[in-house]
């Protein structure tokens, strides 16, 4: 059976709307998988099932789950497989004009590639790890595919892109069933979910990152922020100032160190 949209599997026609993106490169892939395939997509059963994913419960990051994929239902493996497999990655890799472009190699179980939260959930501006766990090469593309059958765009929950310093909301692209967020990772590509208001649904959705072997990997895409790629574990800007003084907050404010230390050295 037939995963992704037949659409999408050259991107090549869309190359202009992913590099003109602002505040970074980044596309909205409608009806992304199927009509078929996702009509067949049930995730009620998983989501009532006994999790033992992990849970993250702070300011920062609320209501939120990720799943290890060796616990996934059958529909979404084969989501996932079919993102991880080599013609879809040389199409990403053509739309985005990065060379050798891969999937992570790191156990495919140990991946938490399927997320959910629910309502009061939110996820504050951040990057993520800016490399590979296994081979430490630059973390350079995700894509995000929103997997809930029902939604209003009213209940939040829309993927948030920020300007280079995580400070200023650019662009709110709304959760809407089978929809595709492809975009740009580079160390300034700051994203976060708008909270979720009350209601009953969960917004499920699948990421999956994008390395490349590159050692200047955005060399061929023009930016309007320095393209310097430098290694950072996964950092989140803080709502106020006096939140890093905040004992609760020791763990973002390593982070934050962490970052700007490496930024002012090599980015
Ligand atoms: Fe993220």
């Amino acid at each position: 059976m037939q995963i992704i949209n037949k659409k999408y599997l050259n991107l090549n026609k869309l190359r202009k709307s992913f590099h003109d993106g602002k505040p970074f490169p980044h596309l909205i892939l409608d009806n992304f998988l199927t009509q078929n395939f996702f009509k067949k997509l049930n995730l009620e059963g998983f989501n009532t099932l006994k999790k033992q994913g992990k849970n993250f419960n702070t300011d920062l990051e609320k209501n939120k789950w990720i799943s290890k994929n060796s616990q996934l239902p059958k529909q979404i493996k084969l989501i996932i497989n079919e993102l991880n497999k080599k013609e879809w990655i040389n199409n990403l890799s053509r739309l985005s004009k990065i060379d050798n472009l891969f999937s992570t190699k790191v156990s495919n179980t140990d991946l938490a590639n399927y997320h959910e939260m629910k309502e009061k959930g939110y996820l504050g501006p951040h990057v993520d790890h800016s490399s590979d766990p296994d081979t430490d090469s630059p973390h350079v593309l995700n894509l995000l595919l929103y997997l809930s059958k029902k939604w209003n765009y009213k209940w939040g929950g829309s993927t948030l892109l920020f300007d280079e310093k995580g400070k200023k909301i650019i662009k709110e692209i709304q959760y809407r069933p089978n929809r595709a967020i492809i975009f740009l990772h580079t160390p300034y590509s700051f994203h976060g979910v708008k909270k979720i208001s009350k209601n009953k649904y969960i917004r499920s959705s699948i990421y999956v990152d994008y390395y490349s072997n590159e050692i200047s990997p955005y060399k061929n895409i023009k930016l309007n922020f320095e393209k310097k790629w430098f290694k950072h574990g996964t950092f989140f800007i803080l709502p106020k100032k006096i939140d890093y003084l905040k004992i609760k907050n020791y763990s973002y404010v390593k982070t934050f160190l962490n970052y700007n230390i490496k930024k002012f050295l090599f980015g």
